[in-house]
């Protein structure tokens, strides 16, 4: 795999030879694997700059903007692609041909509806609980329903990815009834994936346009490389624990606002900012280092340019306000503005910072009726599918390991204990 190779000089005397593998796009890499026989770690917090894996599944070019599923752009996806195609493609690296598309929309419909008892889990949350905590119950708690995934086989682990799949929008749904004290509603044999989330949310089958900005919300979020919920799902599935397991932890990881839970805390910024007289003031709060506030649905570790799916969710967004006559929407009119105003501000410039999917994904959730609370929760039922896909590939291989990374330890040198009673 490496016809090149990095000499690092340790010490006058000692040479590392490390390999250098060329991937299909993006940087080289290193192999630092051997680094530990010449007693050195490499030091990296946040892997900023690490390779978790090989991947076949998604690319991101941060300084283009470019996201690559499978090798198809976003853009075509997006505004094409059945969420179906989506998860045949990330899991099997190929689009699906018209009957494997409707394979697995039969499948996802057959296995949408989830035990009845699992509707007693959620009687244990309060009405104002968070909908992703109650995420987390609800997968942890199928996978007594669902049993032993043998890891070791193809078919055992694909039937177990279809199935948790189809029963994400059902789940997501029952947590939002469960928010507003309402009975759950089971899915309609007739309705397709993006559509049923709409309809057991509200009880009302959507209009076309909505279900179809819903399946595009669907698409732009279902997979991201090696994100923090991604790397998350990979380390819990890496040490043997069963797919329903590495799911919940994927879904603790996004929750954060520093990742999936961006999307909620950007419309409670922009509710917060209220009018477009009050940006300057919260433009300061950003660029002030000594407050901790920061644009929420702004930045990226990876984009150093538009996030593509920032610029879908725009033409989303507007065509959801069309179809729902909030054309006028206040939000909106501050997000635009908000943008506009950092992206000519020179803070924002330097450190190439441009607005991500969650910049327009909020306004777009409350004008199809998502509260703020359930935004969080729809990109983990969407993302669901990449996870899923990352850990299968994981899995896959034979030759994984577990994620053990090492650390550069500056505690206190060994000492002796000293009895209580001399203390
Ligand atoms: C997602 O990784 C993925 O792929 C994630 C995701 C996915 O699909 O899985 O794309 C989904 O998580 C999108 C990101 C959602 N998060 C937010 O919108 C929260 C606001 N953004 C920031 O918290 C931040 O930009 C991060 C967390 C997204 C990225 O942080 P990094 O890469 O660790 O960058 P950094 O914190 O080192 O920031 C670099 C500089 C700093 O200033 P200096 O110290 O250099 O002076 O940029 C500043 C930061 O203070 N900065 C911001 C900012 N983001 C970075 N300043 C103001 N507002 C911001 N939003």
């Amino acid at each position: 795999m490496a016809d090149k190779h990095a000499k690092l000089q340790l010490t006058t005397e000692n040479t590392a030879e490390l390999p250098i593998y060329q991937p299909t796009y993006g940087n080289d890499v290193i192999d630092v694997r051997t680094l530990g026989t010449h007693q050195y770690y490499t030091f990296d917090p946040g892997y900023l700059a690490t390779a978790s894996c090989e991947s076949k599944i998604t690319f991101i070019d941060g300084a283009e903007g470019i996201l690559l599923y499978g090798g198809y752009a976003i853009e075509p996806l997006a505004e094409k692609a059945q969420f179906s195609e989506i998860i045949y493609l990330l899991n099997h690296g190929e689009l699906p041909s018209q009957t494997q598309n409707e394979q697995i929309q039969q499948k996802l419909l057959q296995l949408a509806t989830v035990p009845t008892n699992l509707h007693k889990v959620l009687a244990g949350f309060t009405n104002d609980a968070h909908p992703m905590a109650m995420l987390m119950a609800l997968v942890t708690a199928y996978q007594s329903h669902y049993g032993t995934v043998d890891l070791n086989s193809v078919d055992a682990r694909e039937a177990a990815i279809i199935d948790l799949i189809a029963k994400m929008p059902t789940f997501a749904a029952m947590c939002y009834r469960h928010s507003v004290g309402k009975d759950f509603i089971a899915p309609d044999a007739n309705l397709g994936y993006a559509a049923n989330f709409l309809y057991m949310m509200t009880g009302e089958k959507p209009q076309a346009e909505l279900a179809l900005a819903m399946n595009r919300l669907f698409v732009l979020h279902a997979d991201h490389e090696q994100n923090a919920s991604t790397s998350t799902v990979r380390m819990v599935g890496s040490t043997g624990s069963n797919p329903f397991a590495a799911i919940t932890s994927g879904i603790a990881a996004l929750w954060g606002p520093a990742h999936g839970g961006a999307n909620e805390a950007c419309l409670n910024m922009l509710r917060e900012i209220g009018s477009v007289e009050k940006i300057p003031e919260f433009i300061a709060k950003a660029k002030d280092k000594k407050d901790p506030f920061r644009l929420m649905g702004f930045g990226h570790r990876v984009y150093k340019n538009r996030d593509p799916r920032a610029t879908f969710m725009k033409i989303s967004c507007d065509e959801v306000l069309k179809a729902t006559g909030n054309n006028n929407s206040p939000l909106l009119a501050v997000a635009t503005e908000l943008e506009k105003t950092a992206l000519a501000d020179p803070y924002f410039q330097e450190r190439k910072l441009f607005p991500n999917v969650d910049f327009f994904s909020g306004i777009t959730q409350t004008a199809l009726g998502i509260p703020e609370s359930m935004f969080t929760v729809v990109f983990s039922l969407a993302r669901t599918t990449g996870w899923l896909a990352q850990w299968n590939e994981l899995i896959s291989d034979p030759k994984h390991k577990i994620y053990r990374p090492r650390q550069l330890y500056t505690g206190p040198k060994e000492r002796e204990y000293v009895p209580l009673e001399q203390r």
